[in-house]
């Protein structure tokens, strides 16, 4: 079984300040560990701030390079300003922002060129779930990104997000989100049998301090995407220290 270090990412989608950003930095260096890896996914507008050395990402991405595309950022321009980290097809994104699958895997090729590292978000609604669609819809998602590239990146990071448990309360159960971050993980070994090993999954929605140990302990599950809890710093770095096994 391939070791994967496990990934912690803060969402914080559109809130904080940088008096936030200021206190959750201080907070991951005081934490620094080489057993979990964390990031901060500020609004764009706090990327340029200087993080000591805690890892940045951004929460979109331009489709293109450069030109006359009002209010987009590039990708040259998040890592121009230290960004490793891009997450992509949110579905929040999805639903509100008209991200189709064809977006998504564009924005992963712009992120993937830039030399930055996509974490591309898959998860069915609760419809779809009633329905016993989740793995038709997840596969789906992921085919979409994964037929358009050259080849299966090492770099790539996938992050589950069943819909009906963002900003709910309502998690998923670790037996759930196991069942589908194992199908996600032989989806992506239809592509890379090895490679689809060491690619990281993570799971988020309504993660929490006191539900973070359990999730990540489960075989499958290599980390986090938190949106609310990522806003209290406590809470964040619990949920970070949580990921160390
Ligand atoms: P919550 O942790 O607030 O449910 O949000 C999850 C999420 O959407 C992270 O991207």
């Amino acid at each position: 079984m391939a070791e994967r270090l496990p990934l912690v990412v803060a969402n914080w989608k559109l809130n904080g300040d940088k008096v936030l950003l200021a206190e959750m930095i201080d907070a991951l260096q005081a934490f620094e560990s080489n057993e979990v890896e964390t990031v901060v996914c500020p609004p764009f507008v706090y990327l340029n701030e200087n993080t000591n050395g805690v890892k940045k990402g951004a929460q979109n991405i331009a489709e293109v390079e450069s030109g006359a595309f009002t209010g987009e950022v590039s990708g040259r321009m998040l890592r121009d300003v230290g960004c490793q980290f891009v997450i992509i097809g949110h579905s929040e994104r999805r639903a509100m922002y008209g991200e189709t699958d064809a977006v998504v895997a564009k924005k992963v090729l712009a992120t993937l060129h830039a030399g930055l590292v996509p974490i591309i978000c898959v998860g069915e609604s609760e419809q779809q779930r009633e329905d016993e669609e989740t793995i038709a819809v997840i596969s789906k998602q992921i085919r979409a990104v994964l037929d358009d590239l050259p080849s299966y990146s090492d770099s790539l990071v996938f992050a589950y997000e069943p819909i009906w448990a963002i900003g709910t309360g309502k998690t998923a159960t670790t037996e759930q989100a196991e069942e589908v971050h194992a199908e996600i993980r032989k989806v992506l070994a239809s592509y890379n049998q090895e490679l689809a090993q060491e690619t990281r999954i993570l799971y988020g929605g309504s993660v929490k301090p006191d539900n973070s140990k359990e999730l990540f302990s489960s075989d499958n599950i290599d980390g986090g995407l938190i949106g609310g809890a990522s806003l209290d710093v406590e809470s964040f770095t619990t949920i970070c220290k949580n990921a160390v096994a």
